[in-house]
Parts: C-alpha cells; sequence; structure tokens
C-alpha cells in the first residue's frame, strides 16, 4: 500500500465543493489515514511551497493558500501518488481531463481546487510537515 498526500485548498472549502471532492476520493479507492482542517499561516504555506519560491506566481500562491481555510489528508491506496494526480487532472482546469477534480471544480490555473504530492519521497515529507 502507498500513502499520499492532498490539500483541498481554500477554493475548495469556500465554494463548498468538499463534500463531492472527498467523495471522488472516496470512490476513486482511497482510505482516509488521517485529515484535519486548518487555516495556513504564511511561514507554513511558504514552507510547504518552499520549491516555487522566486516564481512569478509564488506571491499569489501564498496569498490563495492563506486566505480561508483548507482541508489536510494522507491518503492511502495501491499506486496512491500517481493514481491521485491523474484524479486531479492538469494544474490549469483547461487542460485537465474530463471526468477530474480540477476540471469539474477549478476556476483557474491558479485556484485549482486540490493539492497532490508528485512522488512518494514527497508524500512522506509532505505528510510529515502536517
Ligand atoms: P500542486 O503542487 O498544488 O499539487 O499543483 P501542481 O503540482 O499541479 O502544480 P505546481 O507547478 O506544483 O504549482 C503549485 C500551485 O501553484 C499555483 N500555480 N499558479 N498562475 C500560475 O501560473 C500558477 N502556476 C501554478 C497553483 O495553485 C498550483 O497548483
Ligand atoms: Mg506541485
Amino acid at each position: 500500500m502507498e500513502r499520499t498526500f492532498t490539500i483541498l485548498k481554500p477554493d475548495c472549502v469556500k465554494d463548498g465543493h468538499v463534500g463531492k471532492v472527498i467523495d471522488k476520493i472516496l470512490s476513486s479507492g482511497y482510505k482516509i489515514i488521517g485529515m484535519k482542517m486548518m487555516k495556513m499561516t504564511r511561514p507554513v504555506a511558504e514552507g510547504f511551497y518552499k520549491i516555487h519560491k522566486g516564481k512569478l506566481f509564488f506571491k499569489e500562491l501564498i496569498l490563495f493558500m492563506t486566505e480561508a481555510p483548507c482541508i489536510v489528508a494522507a491518503l492511502e491506496k495501491e499506486n496512491a501518488v500517481e493514481d491521485y494526480r491523474t484524479l486531479m487532472g492538469a494544474t490549469d482546469p483547461l487542460k485537465a481531463a474530463p471526468g477530474t477534480i480540477r476540471k469539474e471544480f477549478a476556476e483557474n490555473i491558479s485556484r485549482n481546487v486540490v493539492h497532490g504530492a508528485d512522488s512518494p519521497e514527497n508524500a512522506i515529507r509532505e505528510i510529515a510537515y502536517f
């Protein structure tokens, strides 16, 4: 069994998509290992996304991630990391495949409803971070 890490981002919570997104996660075979709602502070958001520090969208990303509560969760199933990236869809919802979370619920490339770890190593690190 593999674990991945997800964040249901502030837009997901504010716009009332949490129930439907969790439903999609569960119906895709994931077991929820841990889950909590929290409002990220700026240092926590900056630490989490430090790989993007210096990029043009970094400031906007940190403002977005700290604007309202989010939900962080550890999820488990076979091939969890790769399958969750598929379930989320592309970063830009315009490029996301039909049926994916971002295609169905995301406004744009910045406000895109969910985060998913991009490797098993990062999943372990991100679960520990929260
Ligand atoms: P995530 O880390 O949140 O799962 O998203 P991702 O792998 O699909 O995309 P990544 O390149 O890691 O970008 C992290 C988040 O930054 C915001 N972003 N905005 N305005 C833009 O051009 C832009 N590009 C990225 C998004 O919230 C993206 O999910
Ligand atoms: Mg990423």
